[in-house]
């Protein structure tokens, strides 16, 4: 099954190294990111939810809950989770589900044939509070993904939301963001104290406050 932008997140119920979890009850209003590995005791993967951890607080502080996925069993989970302290100096402090029988895997399209083995890849799902899809991406094995990328990523959803805007290449946090091409110029100068029109369809105004 091939998910889009604007999904609806499927629903599944999994064994964790927090325990047994029904997905949509577990992030119920919250918005979530769900990223799958492809195996426990590997190195890229290791440093991956070790970076997640260390993060975690930050995507708290943004209401979203992180969760991780692999094809290998809880056993597994529960004796590499040591691992991922020890390398990242922070203790794993979000789930990791167990898909031994690759039913979750398959089912948001994590397994991607032609790669040698029937391992998940490096996709991301970034759900939002009515259990949208948001945002997908899928790296290979051999690159580890930038989770910074991806509060950045959460950052700009929650912004846009917020406000008719969306956001430049590059951008960051506090920086100018661009009026959305819903709104007229007039209509913007209405809306936002400073727009400045670069194209007719270039108008750029500071980050709204949220
Ligand atoms: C890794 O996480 O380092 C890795 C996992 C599977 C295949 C290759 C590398």
């Amino acid at each position: 099954m091939s998910l889009h932008l604007g999904d609806t997140a499927p629903n599944f119920t999994a064994e964790t190294t927090d325990g047994p979890i029904d997905f949509h009850e577990w992030k119920k209003d919250a918005w979530t990111v769900f990223f799958s590995h492809p195996a426990d005791f590997t190195p890229v993967c290791t440093t991956e939810l070790s970076a997640t951890a260390r993060l975690n607080d930050q995507f708290v502080n943004r209401g979203v809950k992180v969760i991780a996925i692999s094809v290998d069993p809880i056993e597994e989970h529960h004796k590499w989770k040591g691992d991922i302290g020890d390398v990242g100096g922070t203790d794993l402090n979000f789930p990791i589900i167990a898909d031994p029988d690759k039913k979750i895997s398959e089912l948001y399209d994590m397994i991607h044939p032609g790669e040698g083995d029937t391992n998940s890849v490096r996709s991301v799902f970034i759900i939002d509070p009515n259990n949208k899809i948001r945002l997908t991406l899928t790296y290979p094995k051999s690159v580890g993904r930038n989770f910074n990328e991806i509060l950045r990523v959460v950052d700009a959803l929650q912004l846009t939301d917020f406000a008719p805007i969306a956001t430049p290449a590059d951008w960051q946090p506090g920086e100018r963001v661009i009026v959305s091409l819903g709104l007229t110029t007039d209509e913007a100068r209405e809306r936002f104290a400073e727009v400045e029109e670069v194209k007719p369809y270039l108008r750029w105004t500071p980050q709204p406050k949220a």
